[in-house]
């Protein structure tokens, strides 16, 4: 006491900081009888397995040294993390009790129902994480208008998102809504999110068309959706900032555009399962540090560009399910860099050996399935340096098994089924 008179010694000032500190105390008092009942609600809904918050002891005076709790220097919550708790039932509903509360994680537990009304009151929210629960319902979080990071992931969310944009944007630079039941038109949502840097919309229902070109976007996942139309030559400007962009399982059409060369941090490239058509752009030759690219199951042309040949970290390259028929193109086995190569699907009928593809130096993993090969196993299989899954199945090979293949050392998988090879495989470990 002695030393707070000496810091304030006019009484008036002593008495009004005498109600500050009330105050204050009575704030954090008040978020210490939040918590407790937070520990009620959790103990009444979870009676047997509890996570750390069973150790929340109500003789404490201040919640902050509490697991799971984090505070400011008023002694007032700011964060809670009951991640990984085992926690049941429903969302707690009183967290907007907590005024300056920023960072709420409750992933990975099995909370249902629908989200409380009130948490769209802790405006104070920065960073949400809901994900791997089975929370349903629509979302309705239009007064979080200070997120900085919402992951939803993996639960039953469904219904429209489009009530929540632009009203959460102004500094949201993470949002993961991955596997849920979301649906809708997603057009023109996120053009008014300056801050966007990591998107993560895959495999839910939304339709529409996502690009209107974004600014910051470091990673776009839209994979598993109906997304569809056209990606303009606009699409992506001078300043693309994109390392990964995923694409896949939609029906994206139309060629694909050459601008992507504006791209230069770009390292993985999915347009897998579209509609793409024409030209597959040479100007993705000039990405250096791209090291997946894949084109599976579209309509592009057979020839790939010789610049491809320029993306020296070019690791995996999936090129399957285009009918093409004919030879393996010899530009595949000039992909020296390649650790996977997954040609199945292209009904080709030659070119394996010629194409120079079984002397890749660095090549893990071939799929070559689904095609129309005949005529016996090339025993070069045998003498490829570092194969590990080998994958021959529904062609139309014949005769017997090379005995070298036994002797392959570093194979783990061999799939050779539903040809017409007889004899058998002696292991090496056998002979
Ligand atoms: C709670 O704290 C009080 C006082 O420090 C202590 O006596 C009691 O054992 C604690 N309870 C639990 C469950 O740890
Ligand atoms: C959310 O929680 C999950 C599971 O605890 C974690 O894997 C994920 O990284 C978290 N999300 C973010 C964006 O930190
Ligand atoms: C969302 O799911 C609930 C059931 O959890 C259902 O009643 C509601 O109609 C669904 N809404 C939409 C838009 O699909
Ligand atoms: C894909 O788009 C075409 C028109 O471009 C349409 O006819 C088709 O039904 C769409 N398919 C799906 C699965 O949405
Ligand atoms: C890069 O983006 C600009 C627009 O900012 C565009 O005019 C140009 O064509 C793009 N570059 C390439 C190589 O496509
Ligand atoms: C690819 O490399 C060759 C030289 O090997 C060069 O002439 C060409 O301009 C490069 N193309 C691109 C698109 O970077
Ligand atoms: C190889 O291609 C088949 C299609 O025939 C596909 O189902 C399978 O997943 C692929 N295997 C590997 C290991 O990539």
């Amino acid at each position: 006491m002695s030393k707070e008179e000496a810091r304030f010694p006019p009484c008036f000032f002593l008495g009004l900081y005498l109600i500050l500190i009330t105050g204050q105390a009575i704030s954090a008092a008040t978020d210490r009888e939040v918590l407790l009942q937070l520990k009620d609600h959790l103990e009444a809904t979870n009676p047997i397995r509890r996570g750390a918050y069973a150790r929340w002891n109500a003789s404490d005076s201040s919640p902050c040294n509490w697991p799971g709790i984090t505070c400011n220097d008023a002694d007032r919550v700011t964060g809670i993390n009951l991640a990984e708790s085992n926690i049941n039932g429903e969302i707690f509903p009183n967290f907007h009790l907590l005024p300056e509360l920023t960072h709420l994680d409750l992933s990975s537990n099995t909370i249902g129902g629908a989200l409380p009304a009130d948490l769209n009151k802790c405006s104070a929210l920065e960073h949400l994480n809901l994900s791997a629960n089975v929370i349903a319902g629509e979302l309705n979080l239009a007064g979080l208008t200070n997120l900085v990071m919402l992951d939803l992931t993996s639960n039953r969310f469904n219904g429209s998102i489009r009530s929540n944009f632009p009203a959460i944007c102004a500094n949201l630079v993470s949002l993961y809504i991955s596997s849920n039941s979301f649906s809708g038109d997603v057009t023109g949502c996120f053009d008014q999110c300056p801050k966007l840097e990591y998107l993560d919309l895959s495999s839910n229902l939304f339709d529409g068309y996502i690009w209107q070109g974004f600014q910051k976007l470091r990673e776009l996942f839209v994979s598993e959706n109906h997304l569809n139309g056209e990606l303009s030559s606009s699409t992506f400007a001078s300043n693309c900032a994109l390392e990964i962009l995923d694409l896949s399982t939609n029906n994206f059409s139309g060629t694909f555009p050459g601008s992507i060369a504006n791209c230069s941090k770009l390292t993985s490239l999915d347009l897998r399962d579209n509609a793409f058509m024409g030209e597959v752009p040479s100007g993705i030759g000039s990405l250096s540090e791209l090291n997946s690219l894949r084109l599976g199951n579209n309509a592009f042309d057979r020839t790939i560009p010789e610049e491809l040949l320029n993306c020296s970290k070019l690791v995996i390259l999936d090129f399957s399910s285009h009918d093409f028929g004919g030879d393996i193109p010899e530009i595949f086995g000039r992909f020296v860099t390649l650790d996977h190569l997954i040609l199945y699907g292209n009904q080709y009928t030659g070119g394996i050996e010629s194409s120079g593809i079984l002397k890749l130096p660095d090549l893990t993993t071939l799929n070559l399935s689904k095609n129309r090969f005949s005529g016996t196993l090339p025993v070069e299989i045998t003498t490829m340096p570092k194969i590990k899954i080998l994958i021959l199945a529904y062609n139309g090979f014949s005769g017997s098994i090379p005995p070298a293949v036994g002797g392959m050392a570093r194979l783990q998988l061999l799939d050779l089924s539903y040809n017409k090879l007889t004899g058998s495989i002696l292991w090496r470990s056998e002979i």
